[in-house]
């Protein structure tokens, strides 16, 4: 008996799409099975203002191969001189949907990030005030506190401070990777949620070091120990509506990633999809798919689910391209490390 599965059309709350070349070669891979996306702003130079936002969405849309259809959800970067008035305009106009905190030097292109956060303090009052959501990269940046501990402090230090200080302010905590993220969502009942990677829920840090090192795993926040990989994979096969997609694929061609300083981050546009619907049916809770893909997300940001469909159907092992060719080079794709039997059959 041939198995489907129809599901709402995906959204993806965490998404580098970059700029010109790249752009080109990996947007048709999220548009192809999503029908919207939270597009991260950590371009050189950053998308900082109502402006560059609205310059960016029209090159994605410029982007789009005839025949897809897609929205590309705008965010702004917070900088230390984001203008309140900006984000507000930006806001009411329905461009931008979030803004985007990074701590300064977290990740791939996070200069511009936050410092002093007592800079930003009118900026967070005023997307209070209007509902706007801030997207969390939730580590801490300090020498002295180990890469594996950084998400943990960062809630004790920096999340929990500010969501106390702002009453009211709606956070995303972007690509938990912890127990700790999971554990601090479930204790907060307002104005709180949480993306997970799909590469969060495969792989653990094993998968980075074991056996020589994999440049292709390597992400940040990177991936932690099992017992955190398990506690994920509960929150995001729960049907808590907290928890929901974002896949942060995040493409740096291959010349960048395999070098003896590589660059951050798991390319799985192209095979999410299947590889959820795989975690999920393992898990037994195929039929919480739908939530964690296509309806939470969605109600977290206040705008309605896709009309549209998919269909995913289990047969033969799914074919998909190991690599995306683009005029700057070749990116890899994620590999699961098993085979994946649900393809997109509908989309
Ligand atoms: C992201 C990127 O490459 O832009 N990298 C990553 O490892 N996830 C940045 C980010 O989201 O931290
Ligand atoms: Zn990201």
């Amino acid at each position: 008996m041939t198995q489907t599965l129809t599901i709402r059309r995906p959204d993806d709350w965490h998404l580098h799409l970059r700029d010109g070349a790249v752009l080109a070669a990996v947007l048709p891979e999220t548009a192809r099975h999503f029908g919207r996306a939270i597009i991260m702003p950590n371009l050189v130079p950053p998308v900082v203002t109502g402006a560059q936002a609205a310059a960016y969405r029209d090159r994605i849309l410029a982007a789009l191969p005839e025949g897809m259809t897609f929205e590309p959800l705008m965010t702004l970067y917070l900088t230390e001189d984001t203008d309140p008035a900006d984000v507000e305009a930006a806001a009411a106009s329905g461009l931008v949907k979030a803004l985007k905190l990074y701590p300064a030097g977290a990740t791939t292109n996070s200069a511009s990030g936050v410092t002093n956060f007592d800079k930003v303090r009118p900026v967070l009052e005023k997307m209070a005030e209007i509902g706007l959501p801030l997207c969390v990269h939730g580590e801490v940046t300090d020498h002295d506190i180990d890469i594996f501990d950084r998400e943990a402090v960062f809630i004790d230090r920096v999340l929990d401070p500010i969501r106390r200080a702002t009453p009211g302010l709606r956070v995303v905590m972007e690509h938990i990777t912890t127990s700790d993220g999971v554990d601090y969502v479930k204790s907060n009942t307002e104005n709180l949620g949480a993306t997970i990677t799909t590469h969060h829920l495969i792989i653990n840090r094993n998968h980075i070091l074991v056996g020589g090192i994999k440049p292709h795993y390597y992400c940040l926040p990177v991936a932690k120990r099992e017992s955190h990989r398990q506690a994920l994979r509960k929150a995001a096969t729960s049907g808590d509506t907290r928890f929901f997609l974002g896949t942060d694929s995040a493409p740096h061609t291959d010349e960048n990633k395999e070098s003896a300083c590589g660059c951050a981050g798991c390319f799985t546009a192209s095979n999410t999809m299947s590889c959820l619907a795989q975690v999920f049916e393992e898990d037994g809770a195929l039929d919480r798919l739908e939530g964690f893909a296509s309806l939470n997300g969605p109600a977290f940001y206040r705008l309605p689910a896709n009309e549209a469909t998919i269909t995913l159907t289990k047969g033969d092992a799914v074919t998909y391209p190991d690599k995306i060719e683009t005029a700057d080079g070749p990116i890899t794709v994620f590999d699961p490390g098993f085979p994946l039997h649900w393809a997109v059959t509908e989309a």
